[in-house]
């Protein structure tokens, strides 16, 4: 359902407050009632907002922008986005909303000029379609990495100590007391984890794991990579070359054409039978499809994932595959990441207001 103009605009300029439980300022009620709206209003760009914040990023935004918080959270339609870019400076959107060529028109022909991404990937974005409308984008680089190497991390232990197997026996009752050959993992010391795509993210989790747990590094990545030292690490020339001698596989590379499905069938055919595939990218960088169908088999080890093509819709036979460890896209899902995240989305369009060039442009 299209909103109401009035409920787009910033509710307390309009004193809509209480009428539909939609968009509201996130400021307290304090500062609310100190507030001359009027006055802290006057000059600033105003932005529509797609999805709730951390508090203090939501403040941070109020600061220097009249901004429309979007208050119960829910996923909003397209024709919402597209009212709300079309009467507001800004729209920053997220991961899960897509944000094509219909709503980047009705935010060129109305109000809108910047997109700024909550967020490092941008596939969700019709970059060309903003291109061609001449709408500024802009992304989160850089605060994520520690969060999303983390949980990379997280799901290498989970798949290789079967925490995710173990976690579900016993809550189900099933567990049998301890005996000595009872849901044996594998040790990571020694054992090679090939990476696909060696930037930022993909340089920390390889850190972490060589430095952290003494495993070996392989990788790929389209540009060669000279400055690696602080740890052993092995650039291979294809994706194939790593596929075939990791006994880990970690998905680092953003989601663009290139890289849809860049592990497939063909691919998984070459890994080892063993072999964990964890992927904390996008969902289309692998071909769920065959990666279900491969653990169907027992042709692979296992699955680590935390990012599907549907999302949040999750292939049913992704479910059903024997030693799976599925997270709901958490990588950056931490306090301080998303307060980071939301301040970059602050910094950018702070910047692109004041004319200057954008810190993070896309
Ligand atoms: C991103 O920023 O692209 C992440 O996937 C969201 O955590």
């Amino acid at each position: 359902m299209l909103l109401s103009a009035a409920i787009l605009e910033n509710p307390l300029k309009q004193g809509v407050r209480g009428q539909k439980r939609l968009y509201f300022p996130a400021v307290s009620a304090q500062t609310m009632a100190m507030t001359n709206i009027d006055q802290s209003s006057a000059g600033k760009p105003s932005i529509f907002v797609t999805r709730r914040w951390p508090a203090d990023a939501e403040a941070a935004l109020s600061q220097y922008f009249v901004p429309t918080f979007n208050l119960d959270d829910r996923p909003l339609s397209a024709a919402e986005m597209a009212a709300g870019f079309a009467s507001h400076d800004a729209i920053a959107p997220t991961v899960s909303d897509k944000i094509g060529a219909d709503i980047i028109t009705a935010g060129a022909n109305g109000k809108g000029r910047l997109i700024a991404n909550f967020g490092v990937g941008v596939n969700h974005i019709d970059l060309d379609a903003a291109a061609t409308a001449g709408i500024a984008v802009s992304n989160t680089p850089g605060v994520l990495t520690d969060a999303t190497a983390d949980l990379a991390l997280t799901l290498i232990l989970m798949l290789s100590r079967r925490a995710g197997e173990g976690e579900r026996e016993l809550r189900a009752g099933e567990w049998q007391g301890w005996r000595p050959t009872h849901l044996m993992g594998r040790a990571l010391q020694g054992k090679t984890l090939g990476i696909i795509g060696m930037g930022r993210i993909g340089k920390a989790v390889a850190q972490r794991a060589a430095l952290g747990f003494g495993m070996k590094i392989v990788f790929y990545n389209r540009s060669r990579i000279d400055e690696i030292s602080a740890y052993p690490a092995r650039q291979l020339d294809d994706v194939e070359s790593v596929c075939q001698i990791a006994d880990c596989l970690s998905l680092h590379c953003a989601a663009s054409a290139d890289t849809f499905h860049i592990l497939n069938a063909e691919r998984l055919a070459m890994m080892r039978p063993d072999a964990y595939v964890i992927n904390t990218a996008r969902g289309d960088v692998i071909d769920e499809t065959a990666l279900a169908a491969a653990l169907l088999a027992k042709k692979l080890g296992g699955a680590g994932l935390d990012v599907f093509q549907g999302e949040p819709v999750i292939d049913p036979a992704l479910l059903a595959a024997p030693n799976t460890v599925l997270l709901p896209h958490l990588g950056s899902a931490t306090i301080e990441t998303r307060t980071a995240m939301g301040l970059k989305v602050v910094e950018n369009a702070r910047a692109f207001f004041a004319g200057q060039p954008l810190i993070d442009p896309v």
